[in-house]
């Protein structure tokens, strides 16, 4: 999409000055997009100003810390900033007018009934138009329902001041948080959404890198880059929703879903990828976009039934945690219940949308009493979650607890010392609804443990009926009503027999 203020004769041959391979480029927006964008950008070469108006965050890039918890995002800040081809800035005008390129980052949250809000987006590139000189190409990284490349193009033009020509490329990211850094900086594929030659001909330079190491490049119009972005996130979406119904099922039919996930990724037309059942997808993308396809295929009059069933099947996780607990515990009024997990996935500080806090928030309003703990997240998750206590450490959370609940697969909650937590907690109920733990091990030092849908039991070919006999057992309550710590029925083989749910 190329676009033209009118004005002098000369006007299209504006030159693109720049030193040879490399280009000076804004990033508007340190989010999880910009920023990481922005560092890898550097880190191909280019001269980089990431600009946010929030002075804090500014300040502390500038300083060198990465404000998100972001696996090696920070050491790659400072080598950039170090070798002076990163600067971080809250004047967009002086950097814009400055730059071949501007990518824009910002920000595309969920407005009412699921339509995205582009306010941010529309603010930023206002003043992009209203600060660009000479030639600029405007790259759109931020996810954005179909037709905002167009809108955006047409803001652009109502605005510019200066002598100015650009063009817009829509530019999708595939990068997921925790692994961002890898992700950019290896891309399964490039999406390229433009109307000009010019626009695709310099975003290919920008990444030569990609073009050197034959990466799929994709180009294509803006309207489909932009659809391709929520139908990779809605097809994520609807793939975990359809394994949470099959972990659903293997519950009720003692059928194991590790196996079954692992059979069903080894056919090449399924994939491995997102095939772990859990409490539900969360973060700041997944729920979102889908809802904004729901919301695009709506206005064009076209009912995104998949999309819907997914985020049906997804809400339905949390509720399925909760009630998993309560039948273990009975009512869950006044019961202490340990959180291990508040971020919506491992590797990151994101609470946004985490399961985590939707199952929190349902235990609360059962009058549970909860203690949690995070290793990186627990900053957003006492600001989403006030009414739970947060402790320093996984020990601490089980501490006297009821139930144990792992929601977050963070790699140090396999390694706790699980003997030690089972002393400490008041009754040892363990649910995994992650599938992190080795459930035989658990029900081995004496956990009342429930998976997801995995076939936990003393040996593979214990019967059902078995299970189900010992299951029973362990879901007990004293006679005075009060939780007791219970040993286990333990085999003639000396393991522990408990079933799965
Ligand atoms: C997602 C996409 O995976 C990226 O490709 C995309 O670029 C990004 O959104 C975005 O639009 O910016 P992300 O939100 O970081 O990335 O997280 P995912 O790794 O996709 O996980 C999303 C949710 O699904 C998490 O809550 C995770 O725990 C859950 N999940 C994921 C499962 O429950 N099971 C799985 O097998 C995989």
């Amino acid at each position: 999409m190329r676009k033209e203020t009118p004005g002098p004769e000369n006007f299209n041959e504006i030159s693109i000055e720049r030193k040879a391979g490399t280009m000076k480029i804004s990033v508007i927006g340190t989010g999880y997009v910009g920023l990481v964008a922005g560092t890898c950008l550097a880190e191909f070469g280019h001269e980089v100003t990431c600009i946010d108006r929030i002075k804090e965050k500014i300040d502390c890039l500038k300083s060198g810390k990465c404000p998100i918890h972001e696996e090696g995002l920070e050491d790659l800040i400072k080598k950039n900033a170090a070798a002076g081809r990163l600067d971080f800035s809250t004047d967009l005008a002086t950097s814009v007018s400055n730059s071949q390129a501007v990518f824009l980052g910002v920000g595309t949250p969920e407005g009412p009934s699921g339509k995205t809000d582009l306010s941010a987006l529309r603010g930023a590139a206002r003043q992009v138009a209203q600060n660009m000189r000479g030639y600029t190409l405007v790259v759109i990284k931020s996810t954005v329902p179909v037709g905002t490349a167009e809108e955006i193009s047409r803001l652009i033009n109502h605005n510019i001041r200066h002598l100015a020509t650009f063009d817009i490329v829509s530019n999708p990211e595939f990068l997921r948080q925790g692994t961002a850094v890898y992700d950019f900086l290896n891309p399964e594929r490039v999406i390229l959404g433009a109307s000009s030659e010019t626009g695709v001909k310099l975003i290919r330079e920008i990444y030569e890198s990609f073009v050197e190491r034959d990466i799929p490049i994709i180009e294509t119009t803006n309207e489909t880059a932009e659809v391709i972005k929520y139908a990779a996130n809605s097809f994520l979406a609807v793939k975990i929703s359809f394994i949470n119904e099959m972990a659903s099922i293997c519950q009720k039919v003692n059928a194991d879903i590790s196996q079954i996930s692992r059979a069903l990724g080894m056919d090449r037309r399924i994939a491995p990828g997102c095939l772990n059942p859990g409490p539900g997808f969360g973060g700041s993308c997944l729920p979102k976009d889908v809802k904004s396809l729901i919301y695009t295929a709506r206005g064009a009059k076209y009912r995104f039934r998949l999309g819907r069933a997914a985020l049906d099947v997804n809400k339905h996780q949390h509720k399925a945690v909760v009630d998993k607990l309560r039948q273990t515990l009975g009512s869950l009024r006044r019961k202490r219940i340990a959180l291990l997990g508040v971020a919506f996935k491992a590797n990151t500080d994101d609470t946004r949308e985490s399961p985590a806090i939707h199952i929190a928030r349902r235990l609360y309003r059962e009058g549970a009493e909860l203690v949690a703990y995070d290793p990186v997240a627990m900053k957003l998750g006492k600001i989403d979650i006030p009414e739970v206590a947060f402790v320093d450490s996984a020990y601490d959370a089980c501490y006297n607890a009821d139930a144990t609940l792992l929601l977050t697969e963070w790699q140090e909650f396999r390694e706790l010392d699980f003997a030690r937590i089972k002393m400490l907690m008041a009754r040892p109920v363990l649910h995994d609804t992650r599938n992190c733990l080795d459930g035989q091990k658990m029900i081995a030092l004496g956990f009342e443990y429930k998976d997801n849908g995995r076939m936990t039991r003393p040996s593979a070919i214990g019967t059902s009926r078995q299970v189900e006999a010992s299951s029973l057992s362990l879901n007990f309550e004293s006679s005075s009503g009060k939780h007791e710590k219970i040993s286990p029925p333990v085999s003639a083989s000396g393991a522990v027999a408990l079933g799965k749910s």
